[in-house]
């Protein structure tokens, strides 16, 4: 995965995104439609865990780090559409936001 273009990615995303982020809910604004139920079955069906686990040990919930460079809803959702787009998922937009969503429910916790 080339860095730099994820990277510049992320800060395109997060200035487009990062924009709406003013009100919190059980699923932010932001991330309006998110399906959670859909979005954890997304996350099992991808093997997102699976990897992470590889290079980070553990549960594999290391490498979710909000005290990290992921540090708003908008840049959670770039980054998730970043690895859709690196990895060829073919996620709908929708599915990167329910993605998103239970990502910040179980870990990020963004407002
Ligand atoms: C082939 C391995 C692989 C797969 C599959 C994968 N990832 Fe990742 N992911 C990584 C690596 C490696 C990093 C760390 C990148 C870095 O720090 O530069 C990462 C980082 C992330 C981060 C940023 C964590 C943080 O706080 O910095 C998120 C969010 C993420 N992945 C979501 C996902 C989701 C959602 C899926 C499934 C749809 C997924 N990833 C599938 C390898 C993978």
């Amino acid at each position: 995965m080339s860095h730099k273009r994820v990277v510049r990615f992320l800060l395109s995303a997060s200035s487009v995104w990062g924009a709406a982020s003013a009100l919190a809910g059980a699923v932010p604004d932001l991330y309006h439609g998110a399906d959670l139920k859909h979005g954890e079955q997304l996350i099992a069906e991808h093997k997102c865990t699976a990897c992470h686990q590889r290079k980070f040990g553990g549960d594999g919930n290391a490498i979710y780090r909000p005290a990290g460079r992921i540090n708003s809803l908008g840049a959670l959702r770039g980054m998730v559409e970043a690895c859709n787009q690196e990895l060829n998922l073919g996620l709908f937009p929708e599915d990167v936001t329910s993605i998103s969503a239970v990502l910040n429910r179980d870990h990020y916790r963004f407002k």
